[in-house]
């Protein structure tokens, strides 16, 4: 009994002892998502070191909140001269940048810019995204308003492997909601975006544990459970 107890303890140990996953966060407005990581990881909740932020924008409210939180920022918008940065410049910096922070996940949190095929397959980590429909449905923008549109009974939001081809990569995780015949556009943005605070962490915390494993390649296994995607019902 007192051996199981011991051994018990020991391996927790070798948990807590674990190296944090190393988070890069690439984000261009509010960033909510971005939020939702910092205070799991400052609750001790997500085994997740924040080691930077990058955005395009330099008027996003999620560089304020990297910054309360004392995480490095690097804000890519505007060339010395005054310039708006090109999508290369900005992708040569970031490149730079991403490398210096040594991470193992790159996370694109409210990302609004399409990334080269360049840039994605020398990311030194695996790169995912987060996105506000049920993939494969509805790629690209207003999301929400096309779902409404269609008559969807089911909507939500995915978080996909990043390649090449917008919004296509291996889907790793789902959270759903019903549509509401009441909703709009607005009330079903607000209601996906509180899956997506929710599936965010969850997803993060599968890699980090190694649950969902992705390799240098960008490429998803997945030993533990039966298939990808996972997904999460959820009433809100
Ligand atoms: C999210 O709704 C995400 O689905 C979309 O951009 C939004 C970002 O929200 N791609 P925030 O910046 O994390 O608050």
């Amino acid at each position: 009994m007192l051996e199981g107890n011991l051994q018990y303890t020991a391996k927790s140990t070798a948990k807590e002892l674990a190296k944090p996953l190393r988070v890069a966060v690439l984000a261009s407005g509010n960033g909510s998502n971005l939020q939702v990581l910092i205070d799991a990881m400052q609750a001790g909740a997500l085994p997740i070191e924040l080691v930077g932020v990058i955005s395009n924008r330099e008027d996003a409210y999620a560089i304020t909140r990297a910054i309360k939180a004392n995480i490095p920022v690097a804000i890519l918008s505007h060339t010395e001269s005054g310039k708006r940065m090109a999508m290369t410049t900005f992708e040569t910096h970031a490149s730079t940048q991403l490398a210096q922070w040594h991470p193992d996940l790159i996370i694109l949190a409210g990302f609004m810019r399409v990334l080269s095929s360049d840039f994605i397959d020398n990311a030194p980590a695996p790169m995912i995204n987060l996105h506000p429909s049920l993939l494969p449905a509805y790629k690209g923008l207003d999301t929400h308003q096309r779902a409404l549109e269609a008559g969807e009974r089911l909507h939500g939001c995915s978080i996909h492997v990043v390649t090449a081809e917008l919004d296509a990569g291996a889907v790793l995780t789902q959270a759903l909601l019903e549509v509401n015949p009441k909703d709009s556009a607005d009330s079903l943005q607000a209601r996906v975006q509180k899956l997506e605070h929710q599936l965010l962490p969850w997803t993060t915390m599968l890699i980090a544990k190694g649950v969902i494993n992705l390799n240098s390649e960008g490429k998803e296994s997945f030993s533990m459970l039966p298939a990808l995607p996972l997904k999460l019902y959820l009433n809100n």
